[in-house]
């Protein structure tokens, strides 16, 4: 076994058991208001019966806590940021496939299809003050007071950052013309600041000096736009079988991924294309056939490579040690090739 998925397994576990605290699990069978935070979560199924489905890659918590070894810390006493901030990733999940009109998430049904948009709305508010308690509990683990309001914080002030990356994402649907920097600030937002605050709060937990925590956070921030430049493609060319959500969505949304940016940049037939008012398979299809000659898939990967070599040269400057080090990197590597 390699050093991820030995110390990965431990973590996940631990992660697991915090959030199943958090959320209320432990209570059987849960009314429908947790019952429905436990389907999303993959605890339970439509019916609220017992489930152990897919419940996402969880490779937020996993980076926080092998920051925080990486970094010297004991990583049992991250487990509770480590849970915050996946909770608060599956707040955002609920309010997006509501915001993206998106029908499927993890190979099932979304929570807004199931049990409708308002009651929608209200797991994800809930999930969202939920994953704030998560963070309290820093201190039952013995971390410093001073320590915890910090990373209280930065955790909100990742979420306004979060919140302002999903304006931008839905802003620019409407948007004809739209810049690679302007991209580039939404996908920090909306995806990079929280792979930057598993790394940052790893680090604060273990203690280690301001330059060190700035270097793990721009490693985290890095590998977040190398994260979300992958999910643009798999957003685009990726299996609907592995990735769990569909193919199409981007697309027929006229969400301007790095793909799509490139395309539109290259080819005034695309350009064309999404000038048309409505979309459907039809434009999705046709979409693609023309995105497929600009070599905008070659790019975006390029694109990922480099954004994920520069999250390693971080890592590097932080000086990491041990397994937890390694693991590191072999993540990475899976994620820049990752096809789910
Ligand atoms: C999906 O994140 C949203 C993005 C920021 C791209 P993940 O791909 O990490 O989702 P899960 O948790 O594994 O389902
Ligand atoms: C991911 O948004 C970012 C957040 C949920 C904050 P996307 O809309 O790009 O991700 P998927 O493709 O639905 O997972
Ligand atoms: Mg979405
Ligand atoms: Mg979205």
């Amino acid at each position: 076994m390699n050093e991820f998925k030995q110390l990965s397994q431990q973590m996940r576990q631990a992660v697991n058991a915090e959030m199943k605290a958090v959320l209320h699990a432990a209570e059987t069978p849960p009314d429908l208001y947790y019952g429905m935070m436990h389907y999303h979560m993959g605890w339970r199924d439509e019916q609220l019966q017992p489930a152990d489905v897919n419940a996402g890659k969880q490779i937020r918590p996993v980076i926080c806590l092998l920051t925080c070894q990486a970094a010297g810390g004991d990583w049992e006493q991250a487990v509770p940021a480590a849970a915050a901030i996946e909770l608060l990733h599956n707040f955002s999940l609920i309010h997006d496939d509501i915001e993206d009109g998106s029908p499927t998430r993890r190979g099932r049904k979304t929570l807004w299809t199931i049990w409708g948009t308002e009651q929608a709305i209200n797991a994800g508010d809930s999930m969202f003050a939920l994953a704030h308690l998560a963070l309290n509990r820093l201190v039952d683990r013995g971390v410093a007071a001073e320590t915890a309001v910090h990373a209280l914080r930065r955790f909100d002030e990742t979420c306004v950052r979060l919140t302002q990356g999903q304006h931008a994402d839905m802003d620019f649907e409407r948007r004809d013309a739209v810049s690679v920097d302007e991209y580039l600030a939404m996908i920090t937002g909306k995806t990079a600041v929280l792979l930057s605050l598993c790394t940052e709060l790893g680090a604060l937990i273990a203690g280690v000096d301001e330059t060190a925590v700035h270097n793990y956070a721009q490693f985290g921030l890095n590998l977040g736009l190398a994260f979300q430049v992958i999910d643009d493609i798999l957003g685009i060319w990726g299996d609907e079988a592995l990735i769990g959500k569909s193919a199409s969505t981007d697309i027929l949304t006229k969400k301007k991924t790095l793909p799509i940016l490139y395309g539109l940049s290259q080819n005034g037939t695309l350009r064309q294309l999404y000038e048309q008012e409505n979309t459907d398979e039809a434009f999705v299809q046709q979409a693609i056939e023309v995105l497929n000659t600009t070599g905008a898939r070659e790019y975006a990967s390029e694109r990922a490579t480099f954004y994920s070599q520069t999250s390693l040269q971080h890592l590097e400057e932080a000086q990491p040690t041990g397994p937890a080090f390694t693991a590191l990197n072999q993540l990475s590597a899976m994620l820049l090739k990752r096809d789910f």
